[in-house]
């Protein structure tokens, strides 16, 4: 997170005419662009399968691409196309054609007299990118005159052993600190601010313990189903999809011990740590569901089982909740909650941090003081902020408390905040690895849920626009009760 020079140089990006390319990092450059973050660092080569695209063809595409996201092209828009925009075809993926790609490469340093540095971004479909990791690096282009660095986008594996693969067949050809693993949730502001919060307060950190705290609470709750991804998700369910990775970043943020130093590996050696002390998973404190017909937001939504490319019988979750703990000194004995699915009510994405009953002997002779424990509620998307909950006395006699809530919202201080593709491009072209995955983080991640995978628990129906099955209610912490007296 060091604020450093960004040195100009070339990002090729690999699937340039794909989904990730047109919705996210597209839009994210000429953001940047506009901003002056990126004015005149960049050069963008566009590379993909298809051989029909030359350079004003894809430049075409990519104004298309812009207006869609909501980017008309003006006339600077335009120039920025005609001047930073190529595109390079590789074809069947052939070593000629990575072959081709390197020449190309070489021509654009030459032509826009760049210093040799390069990032090659994947924006390939899931799972497709470590073939081309390969080629890159049978074709010498893992060291180039300058920099070099690759950016790939999850699933890093599907279990322990294919994550172990995958590591070792990129670092045949990469050393690690020229690998970007993107974890889109590391990219948000709010996530990010988790760090901020905890480690420039001492308000939060003084109480952030097994003394202080009862329980934990992650939920990721999303409203959209699984759209036209029916075929990829249904071989990979929640606990791929969104709790090995997302929920587990949010879980590591929230819980490690304060690094060294706000630098890259530091952070990330401490996240490692608090995987390495989540106990193993219970598969009895573990609930998978999986929606079926019902309503969010009032309109009518099908069962997860008449979703294109699910298959009839499919057993694959959208739904998970698990209690686990951490077993440290910091948090021994404090239940964390994950809670994830699709179909929920709303989209949702918040840490709550509940704290222990005060001792309470004081109040006994008030039948009618009933004090409820502290909360504090991070809520990271949307409407991003906090609420404190904290009890106060009611007016008059008898006494009696109320809870109320101290409240941040991000948008009243910061109107604008960075997309996380933003973030994240810059951080990449800095050489900031520190909201990036580490290889062992990815490791020690996959052997918590690795065990899961294969125990498989039931899985329960659950109706769209509900906050999931029943059965997951006994995992929860327990909600609005009043502190015994
Ligand atoms: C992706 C998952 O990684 O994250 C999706 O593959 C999920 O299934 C998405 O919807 C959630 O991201 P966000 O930023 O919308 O919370």
């Amino acid at each position: 997170m060091a604020e450093q020079e960004i040195e100009r140089h070339l990002m090729v990006v690999i699937g340039g005419t794909g989904d990730l390319m047109r919705r996210k990092l597209l839009p994210a450059m000429r953001r940047l662009t506009e901003r002056g973050a990126l004015h005149g660092k960049v050069v963008l080569l566009a590379s993909g399968r298809r051989t029909t695209f030359d350079d004003e063809s894809y430049r075409e595409w990519a104004r298309e691409a812009l207006e869609a996201a909501g980017m008309p092209i003006d006339v600077e828009g335009s120039n920025w196309c005609d001047r930073c925009l190529h595109y390079q075809s590789v074809g069947d993926q052939q070593p000629e054609d990575f072959e081709r790609l390197k020449r190309r490469i070489e021509e654009l340093e030459r032509e826009h007299e760049l210093p040799g540095n390069r990032i090659f971004y994947m924006a390939t479909p899931p799972g497709a990118f470590i073939d081309t990791v390969e080629r890159l690096g049978e074709a010498g282009m893992n060291e180039g005159p300058g920099w070099t660095r690759v950016v790939i986008e999850k699933p890093f594996g599907h279990d322990l052993d294919s994550a172990r693969e995958l590591n070792a067949r990129i670092h045949r050809h990469f050393r690690e600190e020229q690998i970007y693993r993107i974890d889109h949730y590391l990219g948000k502001e709010t996530v990010q601010n988790l760090l901020t919060f905890r480690f420039a307060n001492m308000l939060f950190e003084s109480v952030w313990n097994r003394d202080r705290v009862a329980s934990v609470e992650i939920l990721v709750a999303e409203d959209i189903g699984v759209g036209r991804r029916g075929e990829f998700y249904d071989g990979v369910g929640a606990l791929r999809d969104v709790v090995q990775n997302h929920m587990t970043q949010l879980l590591s943020l929230t819980a490690m011990e304060i690094p060294v130093e706000f630098a890259a590996d530091a952070i990330r050696d401490e996240k490692v740590k608090v995987l390495r002390s989540l106990a193993p998973i219970d598969p009895s404190q573990v609930v998978l569901g999986q929606y079926t017909a019902g309503k969010v937001a009032g309109e009518p939504v099908v069962s997860y089982l008449d979703e294109d490319g699910v298959a009839e019988d499919s057993t694959t979750e959208t739904y998970v909740a698990i209690r686990t703990h951490i077993s440290n000194w910091r948090w021994q004995g404090v239940p964390f909650v994950l809670r994830t699915g699709k179909r929920l009510p709303q989209k949702l994405t918040q840490i709550t941090i509940h704290f222990r009953c005060p001792a309470l002997a004081i109040f006994q002779a008030h039948a009618q003081a009933t004090v409820h424990a502290n909360t504090l509620i991070i809520t990271l998307q949307p409407d991003e902020g906090f609420d404190l909950q904290f009890e106060v006395k009611q007016p008059h006699a008898p006494l009696r408390l109320q809870t109320h809530s101290l409240r941040f919202r991000y948008e009243e201080a910061f109107p604008d905040l960075p997309e996380a593709y933003e973030t994240l491009l810059v951080d990449v072209a800095q050489g900031d690895q520190t909201l990036f995955v580490r290889a062992d983080e990815v490791e020690h991640s996959w052997r918590i849920y690795t065990p899961l995978l294969t125990a498989r628990p039931q899985v329960y129906p659950y109706e769209a626009g509900t906050m999931g099955p029943a059965e997951a209610e006994r995992l929860l912490p327990p909600r609005g009760e009043a502190c015994p007296i």
